[in-house]
């Protein structure tokens, strides 16, 4: 039996959805129930009514997904498919730095730990990030943890004051100025997508800044026949899957390892031993349903 046809059998048996990341492989990409960026996929996570979760995509993700669903098993087929950036900010950081502001409310980008987002109002994604800035009241806001991404919200809501942390994805924050004009010379009628987080330098330069699926909604909305995509590589499959008559350019070398984790071997693992369960302390999935419920109540951006 073909992997492929493994991981459906399986699927059945335990009544499991699978939901998988735009950066995931093709071959990943290809077993999905569903494929989207982080807000649509917390979004199917709260309303599927499959027993098993099995996402494909990195920790924070399947964390989300669990908080979201409590009652559900959710997997995550590779143990080490964990964002860096997600990293780059603890709970005891976070209560630091709530302290040290008293009157600013405060965001959590979805790339943080359940602990992180335990501690704060609101969540946000790529998708909904000035959306969710411009819903609050305070004029101080805590952003965490991409300084990238609060810049480029920082942009828009001049009457706030955004306070940062020096997170960043080192994905996209390896992205240059010079390999945006590269592929301007080589592709010069290309529109050019970039993700917000990308440096600031690089988001001056570009058409439009988009999430995820932010770029599929511009592409397929969009007049142009060709694009220039500055984010992950796997972007560009997805892009053509769905929109075969244009052509899509990635960025050479912009890849996320940790969404290349995992595999057609890692899924039908997952479904046969049932792992890797995500695991979250009750007290910690109920303090951070509450800004994931917020974040989803403001709904996408663009
Ligand atoms: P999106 O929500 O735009 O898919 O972004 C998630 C992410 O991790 C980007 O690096
Ligand atoms: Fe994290 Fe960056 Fe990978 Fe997204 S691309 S999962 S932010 S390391």
């Amino acid at each position: 039996m073909s992997l492929r046809d493994e991981v459906q059998r399986l699927k059945k048996k335990r009544n499991a959805i699978i939901l998988a990341h735009n950066y995931q492989r093709p071959e990943v990409q290809d077993i999905a129930d569903f494929v989207g960026d982080s807000l649509g996929l917390s979004q199917k996570a709260a309303k599927t009514d499959a027993d098993v979760i099995v996402f494909c995509g990195v920790d924070f993700m399947a964390e989300s997904a669990k908080i979201l669903s409590p009652q559900k098993t959710v997997l995550l087929p590779e143990l080490l498919a964990m964002c860096p950036m997600s990293a780059m900010i603890d709970g005891d950081s976070m209560r630091q730095m709530k302290g040290q502001h008293p009157k600013a409310e405060s965001v959590a980008y979805v790339n943080t730990s359940a602990e992180v987002k335990a501690e704060v109002d609101i969540c946000c994604t790529s998708s909904n990030a000035i959306k969710v800035v411009a819903s609050l009241t305070s004029k101080e806001v805590i952003f965490v943890p991409d300084a990238n991404l609060g810049h480029w919200v920082q942009k828009t809501e001049k009457q706030k004051e955004l306070i940062l942390w020096p997170g960043f994805c080192p994905t996209h924050d390896s992205i240059t100025p010079e390999m945006i004009l590269t592929q301007r010379r080589l592709h010069p009628k290309a529109v050019v997508l970039a993700h917000p987080e990308c440096r600031p330098e690089v988001l001056d330069m570009v058409d439009a800044v988009r999430s995820t699926e932010g770029m599929v909604n511009f592409a397929r909305d969009s007049q142009a026949n060709e694009f220039i995509i500055a984010t992950e590589k796997e972007m560009v499959y997805r892009l053509h899957t769905l929109l075969p008559t244009k052509q899509f350019y990635s960025l050479p070398g912009v890849t996320c390892p940790n969404m290349k984790r995992i595999d057609l071997h890692s899924v039908v693992n997952a479904l046969e031993k049932m792992q890797h369960e995500i695991i979250i302390p009750d007290d910690v999935i109920r303090r951070a349903r509450l800004p994931l419920e917020r974040m989803m109540a403001v709904g996408r951006g663009d």
